[in-house]
């Protein structure tokens, strides 16, 4: 299961929003072919996982997937149906698929056409691995991340409009990785007029652009803006956050990073709707011309976040803080 966990991890972002999974044919202990889900709307794992085997299956082989396999029509087959077909007896499972189309099914399935099941092997690995995946389904909503460049004094931007980068190189480049993690970067009408941002993953390895949220009012989106370009943007006019996320959760996204100025941050802030936020902090001050991002000093805690770790990205800090 540790093979076919490692063999699932280099494809996270290129299989997001679907999850992780790694699947091996094992017989007497040797492993004899390898397959992972490689990319979003691609074959799935156990496919892949036959399509290397040169063996013929016969009692002694057993399969090893990290998550129940499917038991759907999705963009691909149901794959215990390929898994039934192989005349496989034996598979062991990692985790249960917290997606309701599958949990359970899968495995009722597969022991219905007499296939010995074990699962629950590393159950939590599989679990921590596909993080924002588990979250959607357990919680029903899409995981919302936070993120925010401050100065010192806790400032978003200037007052006046004048224009300057708050954080280093490096941190703008982290914050490249953060973006590329996520389904969905979310960003208010402001920040689209003033900075102009373009707001994808700028990465040096493939992956499945995140898609974009623009909230706003206005009608009228001069749609050759850099933020326009790169990746699929949506528009939508809703005031209500829960409503925002509530739909992105429909549409089969399990992460949505807010890249916003202070109004829209505090809007979800004060709506619960923040499970992680990430503080890129400056040693420079903004002063009396800089808009703040929280009101008061200790908004963090404010908001039930604790500190879950911390650390220096040349001369800025970066802090992570979770629910
Ligand atoms: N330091 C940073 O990390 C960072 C990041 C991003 C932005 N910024 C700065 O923040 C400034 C803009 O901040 P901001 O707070 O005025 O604007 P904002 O984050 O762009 O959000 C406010 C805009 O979002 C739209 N909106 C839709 N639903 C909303 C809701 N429920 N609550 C609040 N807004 C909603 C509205 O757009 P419409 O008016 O179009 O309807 C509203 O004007 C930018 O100039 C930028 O420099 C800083």
């Amino acid at each position: 299961m540790k093979r076919a966990l490692e063999i699932s991890a280099p494809y996270k972002y290129l299989a997001k929003p679907n999850p992780m999974v790694g699947a091996l044919i094992t017989k007497e202990g040797l492993i004899l072919a390898e397959g992972a889900h490689e990319k979003f709307g691609g074959a799935h794992a156990e496919v892949n996982c036959f399509n290397a085997l040169d063996d013929e299956i016969d009692d002694s082989h057993v399969m090893i997937c990290t998550l129940e396999p499917c038991n759907h029509y999705g963009k691909t087959p149901p794959c215990t149906e390929r898994i039934i077909d192989s005349g496989i007896k034996k598979i062991v499972i990692g985790s249960l698929d917290p997606n309701p189309k599958v949990a359970g099914k899968g495995i009722k399935k597969l022991q219905a056409a007499g296939i010995e099941v074990k699962h629950g092997v590393l159950a939590n690995e599989v679990k921590e691995l596909n993080k924002f995946f588990f979250f959607k389904h357990e919680n029903k909503r899409a995981y919302v991340t936070i993120k925010i460049a401050s100065s010192s004094d806790w400032k978003s931007h200037n007052k006046d409009g004048s224009s300057t980068w708050i954080t280093c190189e490096n941190s703008r480049k982290d914050v490249q990785l953060v973006r590329a993690e996520h389904d969905v970067i979310l960003t208010g009408g402001n920040t689209v007029r003033n900075d102009q941002p373009r707001m994808n993953a700028r990465v040096s390895f493939p992956i499945n652009q995140p898609k974009k949220v623009l909230l706003s009012a206005q009608k009228d989106w001069d749609r050759s803006l850099d933020f326009f370009k790169n990746s699929e943007v949506k528009v939508l006019d809703e005031k209500n956050l829960f409503k925002v996320i509530e739909k992105l959760s429909d549409e089969d996204l399990n992460s949505v990073l807010v890249e916003a100025g202070p109004k829209l941050v505090q809007g979800f802030l004060e709506n619960g709707l923040c499970d992680q936020l990430i503080v890129y902090q400056s040693p420079d001050k903004l002063g009396e011309n800089g808009v703040s991002w929280f009101e008061g000093g200790r908004a963090i805690d404010k908001y039930g976040l604790s500190l879950k770790s911390s650390f220096t990205i040349d001369r800025d800090k970066k802090s992570v803080f979770e629910k």
